[in-house]
Parts: C-alpha cells; sequence; structure tokens
C-alpha cells in the first residue's frame, strides 16, 4: 500500500498511547482514576436534553440540513451579544461548525499553501499542528513561558517569519495551558494582524469555564479585530454537549464567505434536533453555566489544595478545564506520566504531547467529582513519588 507522503506528519496520539498502556495495567486489576482527557464528564442541562429529544420525535427532521438554521444563527448572536457585547450579523457572520475541531483542522486548507507558515501557540492543543499538516503548511512556534503569564510574546517572532505569516492561532483560556489573555495583548495581535496581514484564528472553546470572576475576553470584542479575524466557538464544554458535535465560527464576514463556500463541499450540516438542542443552550443556558463554573471551582480548589498537602504546588488555574502542573525536578513528562500510572493508578497527559515547551509539565483534567480527585491525591501519596524526589 503507498502512503501519501503528508500522513508521516501524522503520528499515534499520545491519548491511544495512554490508553493501550492503561488497557493493559487495568487487566492487571489495577483502579486507574483517569485525568487525562478533557472530556466533561457531566449531562447537560435537563432543558437541552429535552429539545433534543424532542426533536429527534419529529419525522420531518431527519434531511440534510445544508448548513446552520436561522435560528441557531441568531441564538449564537444573542449568546455573542448578552455574554461578550459583541454584535454579530447572525446571516453573514456566523456559520455552523461540526464541533470547533472541524473548523480548526480544515482552516489551514482555505488559507494557507504548502510552505506558508502559521504561528502557533506552544504548548498548543493538537488540532492546530493537525490543520497544518492537511494544508502542508509549516508551524512556526510561539512559546508560552510562565515568566510571560503564558502569553506569546510577538516581540519575539523575527520579522522574515512574521512576513511569511498568514495565519496565528491563538487559545484562552487555553487548553493545555489555563492562560487568560489581557486586553492589552490582544489590541497588541490586532496590530501585529494589520501590520503584516496575518489572519487571526481565536480558539474560544472555554469561553464560560472561569474562576473567581476572571471572565476571559472574547478577541472581537477587542477594536478592529473583526477586520483581522475570527473566533471559533464550542458548545462542547460550555454546556458539556461535546458528543454533539456542535460549534461554530464567527466574525470577518470576507473570512466566512469563503470557509462556507469550503464546507459547502465538506459535509451536509448538522443533524437538526443538536442544533435545537444549541439553540436552548445558547439562549437559556448562563445560569447553567454558573452552576458548571461552581462545580469546576470547586473540583479545582480540592485538588489543588490535595496536591498541596501532599507537596507537589501547582498553579491554581483561573480559567479552562486543566492544571497545567509543573513537575517535580528530575523527571521528564513522559517518565514521569508513566511512573504516575504505574505507582499511583492516576493517568494525567505528559506535556510534551501539547509541543515542545511542554516538556516539564504535565495536564491534568478537573474531570472526576471531588470524592474521585481526593481519592487520587491519596493514591498519588500512598505511591511514594512526592516523598522519594
Ligand atoms: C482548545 C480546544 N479547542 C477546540 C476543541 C475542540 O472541541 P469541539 O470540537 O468539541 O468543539 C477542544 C477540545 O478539547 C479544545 O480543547
Amino acid at each position: 500500500m503507498k502512503l501519501a507522503a503528508r500522513m508521516k506528519a501524522f503520528s499515534t496520539s499520545i491519548f491511544s498511547e495512554l490508553s493501550i498502556y492503561i488497557k493493559q495495567k487495568c487487566s492487571e486489576k489495577n483502579d486507574m482514576i483517569d485525568l487525562s482527557i478533557g472530556s466533561p464528564d457531566l449531562p447537560p442541562p435537563p432543558f437541552v436534553m429535552e429539545a433534543l429529544s424532542r426533536y429527534a420525535s419529529d419525522p420531518k427532521a431527519y434531511g440534510y440540513t445544508l448548513k446552520g438554521t436561522r435560528e441557531f444563527h441568531e441564538a449564537v448572536a444573542f449568546y455573542y451579544q448578552t455574554a461578550h457585547h459583541v454584535s454579530l450579523h447572525p446571516e453573514t457572520e456566523i456559520m455552523y461548525a461540526i464541533g470547533s475541531q472541524d473548523g480548526l483542522v480544515h482552516l489551514p486548507m482555505a488559507f494557507a499553501d504548502p510552505g506558508d507558515i502559521i504561528l502557533v501557540p506552544d504548548p498548543g492543543y493538537p488540532a492546530y499542528a493537525t490543520g497544518i499538516a492537511m494544508a502542508e503548511a509549516v508551524p512556526y512556534f510561539m512559546p508560552l513561558r510562565k515568566e510571560n503569564d503564558f502569553l506569546p510574546n510577538l516581540r519575539e517572532i523575527p520579522q522574515e517569519i512574521a512576513e511569511k505569516a498568514v495565519l496565528m492561532f491563538l487559545n484562552f483560556p487555553g487548553n493545555p495551558v489555563p492562560a487568560l489573555a489581557t486586553e492589552a495583548f490582544f489590541r497588541e495581535v490586532v496590530e501585529f494582524a494589520k501590520r503584516y496581514n496575518i489572519i487571526v484564528v481565536s480558539d474560544f472553546a472555554y469561553s464560560e469555564l472561569y474562576y473567581d470572576g476572571n471572565k476571559p475576553i472574547s478577541f472581537l470584542s477587542i477594536p478592529g479585530a473583526k477586520e483581522v479575524g475570527i473566533e471559533l466557538n464550542s458548545l462542547s464544554k460550555s454546556y458539556n454537549m461535546a458528543g454533539c458535535r456542535i460549534g461554530y465560527i464567527c466574525g470577518n464576514e470576507e473570512i466566512i464567505r469563503i470557509l462556507s463556500k469550503f464546507k459547502s463541499n465538506l459535509d451536509y450540516g448538522i443533524f437538526l434536533p443538536i442544533q435545537q438542542a444549541a439553540i436552548a443552550a445558547l439562549t437559556e443556558g448562563a445560569s447553567f453555566c454558573e452552576q458548571n463554573r461552581a462545580i469546576y471551582q470547586s473540583r479545582r480548589d480540592c485538588f489543588v489544595d490535595g496536591l498541596a498537602s501532599i507537596g507537589w504546588h501547582v498553579d491554581r488555574p483561573k480559567a479552562g478545564m486543566f492544571i497545567w502542573a509543573e513537575i517535580p525536578k528530575g523527571w521528564n513528562s513522559l517518565d514521569f506520566t508513566y511512573a504516575l500510572i504505574d505507582r499511583a493508578g492516576v493517568v494525567v497527559t505528559p506535556g510534551h504531547a501539547f509541543g515542545p515547551s511542554g516538556e516539564g509539565y504535565v495536564r491534568i483534567a478537573l474531570v472526576e467529582g471531588e470524592d474521585k480527585l481526593l481519592r487520587a491525591v491519596e493514591k498519588l501519596k500512598q505511591s511514594g513519588i512526592f516523598s522519594a524526589k
């Protein structure tokens, strides 16, 4: 069988590798606590599930939808206006995506030629690299460092790179690094994008997960942002609808027009009952989001305090779904991850899987209830890793 050369860019994901290893370990009767994948463990609000089942029993709901319904577009516009004070034209500035992943991986194909440079956060969400590989473009890593509050330093990007760059991915609150953008940083991004003619792609999938009142800023709320970019958002994390596969892209009208044209060749829309469920979530979900935040905040506090009590001091995230934990000295992130599985029965994700700057960290997803998180702390304590190192 002849494989396309571009397949060299795709290796088995770290999650598959870990899952094979865990399966093997579980057959040895290990009670493993998996905090590696960021799939929400909680259900969507009941009114969302009701909307889905109500429309699922309508025999007329089973055709191709081809694009987002008018009501879905209006619900997105309503959400952006009420939650982020951003006005969006429902018809021209919004389009559906089959989860924001769909938008992220396909976007470079529409805007980058082979060899073009795409600026990506390092560490960053792996879908950016997937999209870049599919378009045969070239990533340029923007390191996220603790001393710069995990924001990329645009002044460090060499001029010849900036001149060749066509897209810049940004992600705040981020995965795996739960950083938040400041308004000043976003203003700098707008200026940079205008100077070098770069399209900014803001991944806002964690817009509703924030703590202690640290509300994330929508890139589109910054003056001039709509002239240079788009924002992707999702129902997956905000309303626990990850399996529904529904998200959206909004912002610059011309970019949306080009993407919609491209996407009309890729798929035939999202199942109507899922769109109806998303409309219910976007228009009536504000108090659910508040309750959901309270649950994650309490999990975060219980786990961060628990880790501190055994001598592992990690930063308390202000937003997002993850703890980005510096690992004890003397380990690399992969060996440390396997040691946690072998000796504690706790699964996390090694930081290097998100890019070269992820070495020295692991990502921990807050996807279990407090009882299980405390149990994980207990197992980590008993492993002896923290007293031994
Ligand atoms: C930063 C980020 N963006 C996008 C996605 C994709 O989410 P979905 O395709 O479910 O909208 C994820 C999923 O984990 C993510 O972490």
